[in-house]
C-alpha cells in the first residue's frame, strides 16, 4: 500500500429510487433513523437494544470503549435462545412456522417456534449431560439440516460458545479449529445430500480425531442419510438416541451481554485462520436491527429466505439469529441451486411465496449463465426485497437481478459486511435509499465509516481504504486467544480506526462503491486498477458469463492484468473472441485497464464458499507451481486453467 490513489474508470448513471408503493408500507421510509443515530449513536443503539430484544436485566451503561476493545450493554443480562424462541412462544406465536426446510431429495419439514423450542431445550440438556458448562466451546460440523440451528440455539441457552465449521472443510481444518478453540464436543451428521449423493461428514470427523484434537471427548451424530458410519464406543452418540431420553425442561439462563456467543474462523493473510469472537447483546441487537430494516421484514406475513450456508457468517446472522430474534418464518434448504434442476431456487420461491431472497453475486452470475428461461418458468411475484452479499456486485449482475428476478421494481439491497462486523454495515434501506447498480450506497444508521488514503487522511471523493471510525454493537470482540493479532490486523494500520481491508470509492453523490480487497488492487505502470472493475467490464461483454482478474508480474509494467473468463453457453472459443473481449475492456474502462491476456476457461477455482481463489490465478499468471489446492471446489479446474494459460503463452 505504498501509493494512495485507487484509480477509478467506470461511472454509473442509472439510479433507482424506492417505488412509492413500497416506501408507503416500509418499516422506515425517511431519514429519521439516520438523524437519530447521527445525533447520539449510543442512545440510538440503546433504544434498538431495548425495543428489539427482551432483557432479563436492563443495562445502565451503553458502551465501554477502550480502544480497540468494546463492551456494549455490559451490565445487562439476556439469553439469546429466549429472545429467539421463548418470547415468541410466550406471546402466543408458538404455532408460527420458524423454518420451512427443504431437503435436497425433496423431503420437507415444517418446524414451528414451539417445536423448535422443545428441541432446543432437549438438546441443551443433552449438552449439559455431557458435562458442558457456561464458557465451554463446541464445534459443529453439519450439513444444512434443522439439527444445525437447534444445536446452535441449545448452546446459547446454557452459555456454551459454538464454533461452526463449514461442512465442506477438511479433517485438517477441523483439527486446527478444535485445537485452537479447545472444543470439548463435535456435533455432526453422518452426511448431507449434495448434487444427488450423500456427502459424508462423519468419516471426516473420525479422520480429524485420528490426527488428534485432544480436547474433544464426545461426538454427537445426526443421522441424515443412513450411511451407517463407524461409531466409536463411549465417544460417539447418535443424536436421536440421546434426544429420546432428554428432558424438555431447561430454563434459559440469563447471560451477561458480553458472554461469548460464538467463534467463527475466517482466513486472513497468514495460513492460520482467525477465531473471530462474537458476544451476546450487541451482536443480537445489530443483526435483529438490520434484518428488520434492511429486508423490510414484516414478521406476520413474510416468508424470508437467505440461501446461504450456516457455515458462514451470513448464515449465522441472517438464517439463524436475526430472523429468529425477529420471529419471522424462514426457508432453509439443503443442497445446491442446480439439483434436481437449475430452477430450484425459483421453484422454492414460487411454492412458499418467498418475500425476501438474500444471495450472493456469484450465484446471480451463475443464474445469468443458466439463462432467463429458468426463472421464467415460475411465478416470482411474491418477492418484495432482493439482497446480495459477499463480494462487489457488478452492474450487469445487479441489472439482471433487478430485471429478471425483481420484475424491474423490487428494491435490491447490496449489503457490505464481514465476518468481523457480525452484521450488515453498508447497505441501502429499501424504502429510503435510491440505489445505483453496483453501489452498496451508505453505512446504516449508527455505523460510521471513513475512506482514508495511505497517510490516514480522510478521502471525501474518489478512491481510498475503507475504515470504521466508531465501535458498533456487533463488532468482533477479538481474535480467540490472540489479542496481539487482533490489534495488529485491524487496529494498527490507521490510528484509532478499524481497517476493513477493502478499497472503496466515494462518488460525487456520496455513494460508496466497494472495490474489493485492497490486496486485489493491481498496480499497472503505476496506475492502480481494481480487479473488480475490470471483471465488471469483462462481464459486460455479451459473450462473457463470469470473469476473474488478477495482477501477474510483468517486467515492463510492474503488474499486468490477466483476465480469466467463462463464456456464455453457446459462444465459440477463439483467439478473435479473446481479443475482442480484451478490446471491450479497453473501450469500457480505458486502455490502461485492458488485460494483457484474456484466458478462456471452463470454470474458475473457487473456495467452497464461492469466493474466487485469486492467489491460484495469480500463480497461474506467474507460471508458478500451484501448491495446495485442496480447498478448491473442483481441483481439476486449476489444471485446466494452467493448460489454457500455457497455450495462450505459446501464441
Ligand atoms: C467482501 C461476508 C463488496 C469484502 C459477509 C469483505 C463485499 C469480505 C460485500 C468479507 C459487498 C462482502 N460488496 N464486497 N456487498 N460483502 N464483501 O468475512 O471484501 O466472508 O471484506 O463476510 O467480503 O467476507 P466474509
Amino acid at each position: 500500500m505504498s501509493e494512495p490513489t485507487i484509480e477509478v474508470y467506470e461511472t454509473e448513471d442509472r439510479s433507482f429510487p424506492p417505488p412509492a408503493a413500497f416506501a408507503a408500507q416500509a418499516n422506515t421510509s425517511d431519514r429519521s433513523l439516520y438523524d437519530e443515530a447521527d445525533a447520539d449513536y449510543e442512545a440510538f443503539w440503546a433504544r434498538q437494544a431495548r425495543e428489539l430484544l427482551t432483557w432479563d436485566k436492563d443495562f445502565t451503561e451503553v458502551l465501554d470503549w477502550q480502544l480497540p476493545f468494546a463492551k456494549w450493554f455490559a451490565d445487562g443480562k439476556l439469553n439469546v435462545s429466549a429472545n429467539c424462541l421463548d418470547r415468541h412462544v410466550d406471546a402466543g406465536r408458538g404455532d408460527k412456522v420458524a423454518y420451512h426446510w427443504e431437503g435436497e431429495p425433496g423431503d420437507t419439514v415444517t418446524l414451528t417456534y414451539s417445536e423448535l423450542l422443545t428441541e432446543v431445550k432437549k438438546f441443551a440438556n443433552v449438552l449439559k449431560g455431557l458435562g458442558l458448562e457456561k464458557g465451554d466451546r463446541v464445534a459443529i460440523y453439519m450439513p444444512m439440516i434443522l439439527e444445525l440451528p437447534i444445536a446452535m440455539l441449545a448452546c446459547t441457552r446454557i452459555g456454551v460458545a459454538h464454533s461452526v465449521i463449514f461442512g465442506g472443510f477438511s479433517a485438517d481444518a477441523i483439527v486446527d479449529r478444535c485445537i485452537d478453540a479447545e472444543a470439548k464436543v463435535i456435533i455432526t451428521a453422518d452426511a448431507g445430500y449434495r448434487r444427488g449423493s450423500a456427502a459424508l461428514l462423519k468419516p471426516t470427523v473420525d479422520a480429524a480425531l485420528e490426527i488428534g484434537a485432544p480436547s474433544v471427548t464426545d461426538v454427537i451424530v445426526a443421522n441424515r442419510c443412513d450411511t451407517n458410519p463407524d461409531m466409536v464406543e463411549g465417544r460417539d452418540h447418535w443424536w436421536h438416541e440421546v434426544m429420546a431420553d432428554a428432558s424438555d425442561d431447561c430454563p434459559a439462563e440469563p447471560m451477561d451481554a458480553e458472554q461469548l456467543l460464538y467463534l467463527l474462523y475466517t482466513s486472513g493473510t497468514t495460513a492460520k485462520p482467525k477465531g473471530i469472537m462474537h458476544t451476546t447483546g450487541g451482536y443480537l441487537t445489530q443483526v435483529a436491527f438490520t434484518h428488520k430494516y434492511v429486508f423490510d421484514l414484516k414478521p406476520e406475513t413474510d416468508i424470508y429466505w437467505c440461501a446461504a450456508d450456516i457455515g458462514w457468517v451470513t448464515g449465522h446472522s441472517y438464517i439463524v439469529y436475526g430472523p429468529l430474534a425477529n420471529g419471522c418464518t424462514s426457508v432453509m434448504y439443503e443442497g445446491t441451486p442446480d439439483t434436481p434442476d437449475k430452477d430450484r431456487l425459483w421453484d422454492i420461491i414460487e411454492r412458499y411465496k418467498v418475500t425476501q431472497l438474500y444471495t450472493a453475486p456469484t450465484a446471480i452470475r451463475m443464474f445469468m449463465k443458466w439463462g432467463v428461461q429458468e426463472p421464467q418458468k415460475h411465478d416470482l411475484s411474491s418477492l418484495r426485497v432482493l439482497g446480495t452479499v459477499g463480494e462487489p456486485i457488478n452492474p450487469e449482475a445487479w441489472m439482471w437481478y433487478h430485471e429478471h428476478i425483481g420484475g424491474n421494481e423490487r428494491p435490491i439491497v447490496d449489503t457490505w459486511w464481514q465476518t468481523e462486523t457480525g452484521g450488515n454495515m453498508i447497505t441501502p434501506f429499501p424504502g429510503v435509499t435510491t440505489t445505483k447498480p453496483g453501489s452498496a450506497t451508505h453505512p446504516i444508521p449508527g455505523v460510521f465509516m471513513e475512506l482514508v488514503d495511505d497517510d490516514g487522511n480522510t478521502v471525501t471523493n474518489g478512491g481510498g481504504y475503507l475504515t470504521i471510525s466508531r465501535p458498533w454493537p456487533s463488532m468482533l470482540r477479538g481474535i480467540w486467544g490472540n489479542e496481539e493479532r487482533y490489534r495488529e490486523t485491524y487496529w494498527s494500520t490507521y490510528e484509532g480506526k478499524y481497517f476493513a481491508g477493502d478499497g472503496a470509492r466515494l462518488d460525487d453523490d456520496g455513494y460508496l462503491w466497494l472495490l474489493g480487497r485492497v490486496d486485489d488492487v493491481m498496480n499497472v505502470s503505476g496506475h492502480r486498477i481494481s480487479t473488480t472493475e475490470v471483471e465488471s467490464a469483462l462481464v459486460d461483454h455479451p459473450a462473457v458469463a463470469e470473469a476473474a482478474v488478477v495482477g501477474g508480474n510483468d517486467d515492463l509494467t510492474g503488474q499486468a492484468i490477466f483476465g480469466y473468463v467463462i463464456l456464455v453457453g453457446d459462444a465459440e472459443v477463439s483467439d478473435e473472441l479473446g481479443n475482442e473481449i480484451r478490446e471491450h475492456v479497453g473501450v469500457k474502462l480505458g486502455k490502461i485497464a485492458r488485460p494483457k491476456t484474456v484466458i478462456i476457461v471452463p470454470d474458475l477455482p473457487k473456495t467452497r464458499s464461492g469466493k474466487i481463489m485469486r492467489r491460484l490465478l495469480r500463480d497461474v499468471a506467474d507460471g508458478n507451481s500451484l501448491g495446495d489446492t485442496t480447498t478448491l471446489a473442483d481441483p481439476g479446474v486449476v489444471a485446466e486453467i494452467a493448460n489454457r494459460a500455457a497455450e495462450s503463452d505459446e501464441d
